[in-house]
Order: structure tokens, then C-alpha cells, then sequence
């Protein structure tokens, strides 16, 4: 707990006066001035790179950034995060995701006296064990034909993870295998999937912590209903199994216990992937690639834990964006993955960002007194340029991009990979250095353009620059890089949970709108129009009845 508002800390009016000074730098005049900016404004980690040195700082920052870091006790957050401290407060909840990738033997965190190590070994046992045997054909569906479609039914942390995973290690799957991910409650999402799908060779994954979850219950029963048509109740165990944190829901859904794979109340739904949740990844890629994974992310936590402040890559991915959200007020973070397979990394990332860090309130309850979790967005390159980078060129508002290029492919196309990663380093060459009007006149009277339509044309071409960007390279999209790029990616969302100090592990603020839906729903299906709502919310029940209806 913070004894002291953000605002009101030394560091951070350390580092309002120094913005006062840094707001008039240009970053091609830096530069200019540093021949040496990228090797002093780089750092390698986990055989990942973040080069930082595309944004409005210079050492002064840095070093007050860091003063800010030490200040928040970063370092004593993070620890009581490794040691199992239940950090998670407002849950009493330990934040043990970290233990889920350590590996077997090397973790000796307790929760509650009782050691975590040995539980998440004998699931992952289970797991190998049990992805094996899909994998071989030795699991067979109810008429003995092997499976091939594996379909993951859940949602947010449930979902998002193993969709992004299986979909970035597309290069490793198993050749029979596909994996299929129905989350949303919308019946046109699972109606779609069962159109593509064989019930007697597929492998239902019904994925939820709590096993409550409206839209994955509905889905999971729906998908039961829809196997049952063809199968018979005595088939189900070969073609559903639960991942859960509750065994009980889980045997009143049906679903026999001994094909339930369970994790733990320290592991949230945002930082799951790494648990059981990660079940269709394992099927589809192997369990060897899953511990690969799994390693990758381990290694990005050891780099976290023991790399001084000044050389940690998620302190400094952290505190460049502290100094971008409340220094120059930068409302959003755009994620730029310059690789097709890392196309749902922006949307994963929109829910571990967020969903951790998107709050108002402080760790004692008091308003946090400066902006917290910017939005997150974006899509790959390069089919972002040609969509929505003119605004971040040209744009009012200044959005710092995250760019995620990879250095070899593993498609053998000749030519794509060079255009690819050109573009990605121009477009964040292009942010940094703008284009101004001295060059802009130059190009316009080279091609012979007159005065008069110069001048008109002059404000229109010229690009201000100084627009901020990192790059993150990975030597190779595999599962160890992956690993290390979330766990990068998680670590940044705690440091910078830690500065603004909230709890970056609850999440009360999804929890009105599940209330009123439960209500609401159950006024969909009534035959009376009570009209309890605001005058919005009844019309457009009303609405919803009159169509059911007609
Ligand atoms: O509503 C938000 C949330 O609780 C997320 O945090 C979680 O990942 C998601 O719902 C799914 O929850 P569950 O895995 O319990 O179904």
C-alpha cells in the first residue's frame, strides 16, 4: 500500500518538470545528436528484443522513470507476487501464474502452507498424458473413429489465450487436428463452428474457472444437446471435457471428473493460458511445444525477477508507457504485430491490459489521481496501413504503436518476408521523422509542381514525426518466443499496475452488466412488459419481444 498519492511522490514531480522540457524535443533532432541511441536504447531478453529508442525520452527520463519505479516499490510488488502473497486483495488471492511455467522441481512458492509446485506438475502429467493419447488415436470417439476437430467452449481468459496461441503456432499442428473456439453467447458463433464439425470425431473442451459463466454454460449445453442428436449419453466422456477450477459444477454438468483438468483460484482468467486452459493448445501442438511455451515464458520471468531495473524489459515497456499516458496524455496503445499468425494478439492483449489495469481506484480505496490503462487495439501489417495509419500519421492524437516483427518466416514465398519487415521499419522510421516542409517543398518542386498549388498542397503532405513507437523482434515465431512475448507483455501490465497502485488482478467492473442480463433475460422470456428500466432500456425489450414474436 502507498503511503503517498502518485501525484505527490518526488519522482513524479521530477519527471512533470523534466516533460515540461522534454515536450519540445523532436526525436530526429535526438537522433541526430546520438549516433548511439539504438545500442544505448535497446535491450535484449529471452532471445527478444525491445528497441525503445523511437520515443520522446533521453537518459534524464530514464533515470527519473527508474527513480519513479523504486519509488511505487515495484520491486517489492513483484516479489510478493513470486512469493505467493495473496496480492489480489480485494479476492484474497494469491497471483501465481508464474508458478504454472517454473519448472518441475525449481518452484517452492506456498499457498496457504501448501506447496503449489507438485499440483501443477501432476495436471500437467495429465495433461501430456492425455494429449498424447488424442494425438496417437489411442482416444477414439464414440463409433472409434480418431479424432479431428477439437472445439474450445469459453470465454475472456477462457478463450482468448488458446485462440491466440493455437492460431501463432499454426507451423506446429498436428496434422489430423484442427481446434475450433465458440465464446461468444450469440448462436450464429457455435451454429457456425457445429456446421464444420463431425460429432463422432470431435473433442469438446468446455473451458471456464468458474464454471458458471453464462455464455460458455449455454454454449457447452447447446454443443451437449447438439452431440446427443447423434451420440448417446454413455458417449459423452469420450467427447467432453472440462477445465475448471470447479469440480462441482463440472460433475452437475455432467461432465465426468476424471476427464476434468483443474487449475486454481491463484491463476486468473486473463493469466491462464499458461494452466490447464491451455488444453487445446497442448492437443493441437503437442505437449513438448506447450513445455516450450511454457519455458519461454519461465525465462522472460527469471529476466523479470532478476534483471536490475535499468536492463528489465518490462520495467522499461512499463515506464515508456507511464511516461506516454501521463506525461503526453496518450489515451491509447496501438499493437502492430507484423506477422498473419500474431493476428489475435491485439485482442488478447485487449483483455490482460484492460481488463488488469483498467481502474479508477487505488489499492486503498482512494481515486488513483491520474490516468490508468489505455486503450488497447490494433491489427496486423501491414493491413493496418491501409486502414488506420493515416490517423496515427496525421492524426490529432498522438498514439504510441507497439511493433512486433518476426525475423525469419517459415514460409519459403520468396520476397514476402523482406516487403513485410520493410514496411513494418519504415512505418516506424516515418513516426519518428515525419516529413517536413522543407523536405515536402523540395519533393513538390522537383516534380515541377507550380507555386500556387504548392502552397496549397504544403500543409496537407507534411507529417509532424515525433510520434512514438517500440519494436519488439522476435529471431523466430516458435513456442518458447511466444511464451517469452506474453510473459513480456504480462510483467509490463504489473509494473505499471504497481506505479498507478491498483489491484491489477480483480475485475468488479464486468460484474453489472452480468447482473442486469441475467434480469433482462429473464423479461425476454415473460409474457408481461413490466417496464422496469429507463425509458431506453424498456423500448428496446420491447423491441427485441415484438420481433421474438412477429
Ligand atoms: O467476465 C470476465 C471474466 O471473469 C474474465 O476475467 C474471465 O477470463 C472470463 O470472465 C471467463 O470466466 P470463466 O473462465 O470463469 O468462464
Amino acid at each position: 500500500m502507498h503511503t503517498t498519492a502518485l501525484t505527490d511522490t518526488a519522482a513524479f514531480q521530477a519527471l512533470q518538470q523534466h516533460h515540461a522540457q522534454a515536450a519540445g524535443w523532436h526525436m530526429r533532432d535526438l537522433f541526430a545528436q546520438q549516433p548511439d541511441r539504438f545500442e544505448r536504447m535497446s535491450v535484449r531478453a529471452a532471445g527478444l528484443l525491445l528497441d525503445y529508442s523511437k520515443n520522446r525520452v533521453g537518459s534524464d527520463t530514464l533515470s527519473l522513470l527508474m527513480s519513479l519505479a523504486r519509488e511505487r516499490g515495484v520491486e517489492a510488488l513483484r516479489d510478493a507476487m513470486f512469493g505467493g502473497e495473496k496480492i489480489n486483495f480485494t479476492e484474497h488471492r494469491a497471483v501465481l501464474h508464474t508458478a504454472l511455467r517454473a519448472p518441475a522441481g525449481a518452484c517452492t512458492v506456498q499457498v496457504d502452507g501448501q506447496q503449489v509446485g507438485p499440483d501443477v506438475q501432476a495436471v500437467l502429467g495429465h495433461i501430456r498424458d492425455f494429449a498424447g493419447r488424442v494425438r496417437d488415436g489411442q482416444w477414439r470417439g464414440y463409433t472409434g473413429r480418431e479424432i479431428t476437430d477439437i472445439v474450445n467452449i469459453g470465454i475472456g481468459g477462457s478463450f482468448l489465450g488458446p485462440q491466440m496461441v493455437c492460431t501463432a503456432l499454426h507451423d506446429y499442428a498436428h496434422a489430423r487436428l484442427k481446434a475450433h473456439f465458440v465464446s461468444n453467447v450469440d448462436g450464429h458463433d457455435l451454429h457456425e463452428v457445429l456446421s464444420r464439425v463431425d460429432p463422432e470425431t470431435t473433442l469438446f473442451i468446455v473451458a471456464s474457472k468458474t464454471f458458471t459463466t453464462q455464455e460458455t454454460m449455454l454454449n457447452a449445453k447447446s454443443a451437449r444437446a447438439w452431440f446427443l442428436r447423434h451420440g448417446k449419453e454413455a458417449d459423452l466422456a469420450r467427447h467432453f471435457v472440462a477445465v475448471s477450477t470447479n469440480a462441482t459444477e463440472v460433475a452437475a454438468f455432467g461432465i465426468d471428473t476424471a476427464n476434468m483438468f483443474p487449475f486454481w483460484d491463484w491463476v486468473g482468467g486473463r493469466y491462464s493460458v499458461w494452466s490447464a486452459i491451455g488444453l487445446s493448445i497442448a492437443l493441437l501442438v503437442g505437449f513438448d511445444n506447450f513445455s516450450a511455451f511454457l519455458a519461454g515464458a519461465h525465462e522472460m520471468d527469471r529476466h523479470f525477477r532478476e534483471a536490475p531495473l535499468e536492463t528489465n524489459m518490462p520495467v522499461i515497456q512499463a515506464l515508456i508507457g507511464i511516461w506516454n499516458r501521463n506525461f503526453y496524455n496518450s489515451e491509447s496503445l496501438s499493437i502492430a504485430p507484423y506477422h498473419q499468425w500474431l493476428r489475435y494478439f491485439p485482442a488478447y492483449l485487449q483483455q490482460l491490459d484492460m481488463e488488469s489495469n483498467g481502474k479508477r481506484i487505488t489499492r486503498d480505496g482512494t481515486p488513483v489521481g491520474v490516468a490508468t490503462c489505455p486503450f488497447i487495439w490494433g491489427d496486423v501489417g501491414t493491413n493496418g496501413q491501409h486502414a488506420f495509419f493515416q490517423l496515427l500519421h496525421q492524426g490529432t492524437d498522438v498514439t504510441p504503436i507497439d511493433f512486433i516483427a518476426v525475423l525469419k518466416p517459415t514460409h519459403g514465398i520468396a520476397e514476402h518476408h523482406d516487403v513485410l519487415l520493410a514496411n513494418c521499419f519504415a512505418q516506424s522510421e516515418a513516426f519518428m521523422r515525419g516529413k517536413d516542409a522543407g523536405e515536402v517543398r523540395a519533393d513538390l518542386q522537383r516534380q515541377g509542381v507550380d507555386d500556387a498549388e504548392l502552397n496549397a498542397l504544403l500543409p496537407h503532405k507534411t507529417f509532424d514525426g515525433n510520434r512514438p513507437s517500440n519494436t519488439i523482434l522476435l529471431p523466430e515465431l516458435t513456442p518458447k518466443s511466444l511464451g517469452s512475448l506474453i510473459a513480456l507483455y504480462e510483467h509490463k501490465t504489473f509494473v505499471q499496475g504497481a506505479i498507478w497502485g491498483i489491484n491489477s488482478f480483480d475485475q468488479w467492473g464486468v460484474e453489472l452488466g452480468k447482473v442486469l442480463a441475467k434480469t433482462i433475460h429473464g423479461e425476454l422470456k415473460a409474457e408481461a412488459n413490466p417496464a422496469l428500466h429507463d425509458a431506453s432500456t424498456n423500448a428496446l425489450i420491447a423491441l427485441a419481444k415484438q420481433a421474438r414474436q412477429a
